[in-house]
């Protein structure tokens, strides 16, 4: 697989500044229950093909990254590089992978498999599952 680069600055690698936002509206999410479960009606930004958001903070456990693909599947990782930096990852848009917003911009395919750069290991992924009005992402096993 070929590796496509999210144009960013220098500085914004250096500094690790993501290119994914938060949510607008934060009341959109809330962590219960080893879910983060996401309201479609409140989180419109996740409705169109080829937008990720990230997600951090409140009692959420971990920093996390949801991608809803050009194919309309719905994915989501643990927004954490695992190269040292431990940095926030992005989607990067016509591609099956998400990228380190550091200098050294490890790449992992969907599967959460790295392909370029000085991460050591994969990535976490979470089950996903889409109902009439949110999304569950399973963060914590059953
Ligand atoms: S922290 Fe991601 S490549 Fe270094």
């Amino acid at each position: 697989m070929t590796v496509k680069y999210l144009q960013r600055s220098i500085w914004q690698r250096i500094f690790g500044i993501s290119a994914t936002n938060k949510p607008q509206d934060e009341n959109g999410w809330h962590y219960e229950s080893g879910k983060l479960i996401i309201s479609m009606e409140k989180i419109r930004e996740l409705t169109q093909p080829g937008a990720a958001i990230r997600f951090e903070g409140k009692n959420l456990p971990e920093r996390v990254l949801v991608v809803f693909g050009e194919d309309k599947q719905y994915r989501a990782f643990q927004n954490r590089c695992t190269h040292i930096g431990h940095r926030r990852l992005d989607y990067v848009p016509g591609t099956q992978t998400v990228q380190c917003c550091s200098v050294s911009k490890s790449t992992y395919t969907f599967d959460g498999k790295k392909i370029h750069g000085p991460a050591p290991d994969p990535i976490q992924s979470y089950r996903v599952k889409v109902t009439e009005k949110e999304l569950h992402v399973q963060i914590q096993p059953v």
